[in-house]
């Protein structure tokens, strides 16, 4: 196929930007291939990669908030020197009843939460974050909800993982696989106690630790973070306001009268283990790495000092509803010995959705990919920012002017080196005013140069969330739920 079809948004305009335009939902599921390709398709690269986001099947009810719509992901598969592309809606409980129905039977985060419904106050649309760990792709949720095994290259929803009915609770979106010993370190947080918990998943798919940890209040969380040794927590200053929501905002507060703190505890401990560090008070969505050395735990992520709208200054950043997204590259420093905190901001220009070569999660690594926001109101990316922290300049790449770009994988060259930028950057790339998308794929080693293939999709992608390489390897030993 080579029509590029720029699909109308099947709602009416609209209650919300993040309804229009380059966030509009898609209505079709489409299987095409194989792709046109500018450039040239890498040889050496061979896998799928998938991007999840909001892409509600409805019309909303209610107000709408860009963080409600149901799960959709976009993959492109590359085997044989060619790409093939899907999309297809993650088939939750809630998005089966309302297939059902024939409607949205469930209102977002901005109306007022139901908690007679047993299956939780909001519908779970696993709209958020993938990870592949076990042999099983998992779509997951940013409010903590159930674990949905995907299979590839289909994109068939196969049902919950629930690790043999061990898993009381949720599971929150950003779980992490541990690559030196294959093991998956996964939280849980709710508005009721207790507010937050954590656990192992082992390199055979068992839920081998959970432990509850003890917080003054709910808070809103949203990532973690481990090193060889210790997960790290979060006890940020982003906390439930329900007053607020009769403003029809997320009804959260900027606590400011008390520090943040960052947990460290073994990634086999309790409660009485964590040792909390007192940092400046902040919210981050996004962690990026963290590593010992010697006495010290170094975290980096992007950091946001001012959270929410009509705090401080604007620094021209987006916003979502009343959240505002004006995150900085952070660096923490942990002293173990000492228990004392240091941190520094690493750069003054906004970027979210970092990611870097997975191979290295928990050790000490140099790079990291952060899409750069563009000055705009909604949440688009212009660039795509390598950084250094070995003291390197930031390496930028711009998209095409009118183009923005996305979280990017990072996917190793079959038969490379191991170095940890021998491999590609892919992510979704959408023209806003024509709809026209591709999955560009860079060379990690060479941001600045123009994309190496840039691959036309048959259909817009609209904005997203989360992106996720699967090698192909990996896409072959895949196990059944
Ligand atoms: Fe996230």
């Amino acid at each position: 196929m080579s029509t590029i079809e720029s699909a109308p948004s099947p709602f009416a305009p609209s209650q919300s930007p993040y309804l229009e335009g380059g966030y509009a939902p898609i209505s079709r599921e489409l299987v095409a291939g194989p792709l046109e390709v500018t450039g040239e398709l890498p040889r050496d690269l061979s896998g799928i990669f998938v991007r999840t986001g909001s892409n509600p099947r409805f019309h909303p009810i209610g107000q709408y908030h860009y963080f409600d719509g149901d799960g959709m992901l976009h993959a492109v598969h590359f085997e044989d020197g060619q790409a093939t592309y899907r999309n297809r809606w993650v088939l939750t409980e809630g998005l089966a009843a309302d297939v059902a129905a024939g409607r949205a039977l469930s209102t977002g985060i901005l109306e007022r939460p139901d908690y007679r419904r047993p299956e939780g106050p909001y519908k779970d649309t696993a709209n958020t974050d993938l990870v592949f760990h076990a042999g099983q792709l998992m779509a997951l949720w940013w409010l903590s909800g159930k674990a949905r095994v995907v299979r590839l290259p289909d994109l068939e929803t196969l049902g919950n993982q629930t690790w043999g009915g061990r898993l009381v609770r949720s599971i929150s979106a950003h779980p992490k696989v541990d690559p030196r010993t294959g093991e998956m370190v996964i939280f849980d947080y709710s508005p009721r106690p207790p507010y937050l918990s954590f656990g192992v998943v082992s390199v055979a798919g068992e839920l081998v630790h959970h432990a509850e940890v003890e917080l003054p209040g709910p808070r809103l969380q949203h990532d973690i973070a481990f090193t060889e040794r210790f997960t790290l927590l979060f006890d940020m200053s982003l906390q439930p306001d329900p007053g607020r929501r009769a403003s029809g905002e997320m009804p959260l507060v900027m606590r400011r009268d008390c520090p943040s703190r960052i947990g460290v505890v073994p990634r086999f401990g309790g409660n009485a283990d964590v040792r909390w560090f007192e940092v400046a008070p902040f919210f981050m969505y996004h962690t990026v790495n963290a590593w010992e050395e010697d006495d010290t735990i170094v975290l980096v992520g992007c950091r946001i000092p001012e959270p929410l709208s009509g705090e401080g200054t604007s620094h021209g950043a987006p916003l979502l509803g009343n959240l505002r997204i004006a995150p900085f590259f952070h660096r923490w420093r942990l002293d173990l010995a000492r228990g004392e905190a240091r941190e520094e901001v690493l750069d003054d220009v906004l970027t979210e959705f970092p990611r870097m070569n997975d191979a290295l999660l928990g050790r000490r690594s140099r790079y990291s990919y952060h899409p750069r926001l563009a000055p705009s109101e909604t949440f688009l990316f212009d660039a795509l920012i390598r950084y250094d922290l070995d003291g390197g300049a930031p390496v930028i790449h711009e998209y095409p002017r009118g183009w923005y770009g996305g979280e990017v994988s990072f996917a190793a060259r079959d038969g490379g080196t191991g170095a940890e930028d021998d491999g590609y950057l892919l992510t979704f790339v959408q023209e806003e005013a024509s709809g026209c998308s591709e999955l560009h794929v860079l060379d990690a080693a060479d941001v600045a140069a123009p994309a190496r293939a840039r691959i036309a999709i048959p259909q817009r992608v609209p904005t997203g969330y989360h992106t996720r390489w699967v090698a192909a390897a990996e896409v072959k030993h895949q196990r059944p739920l």
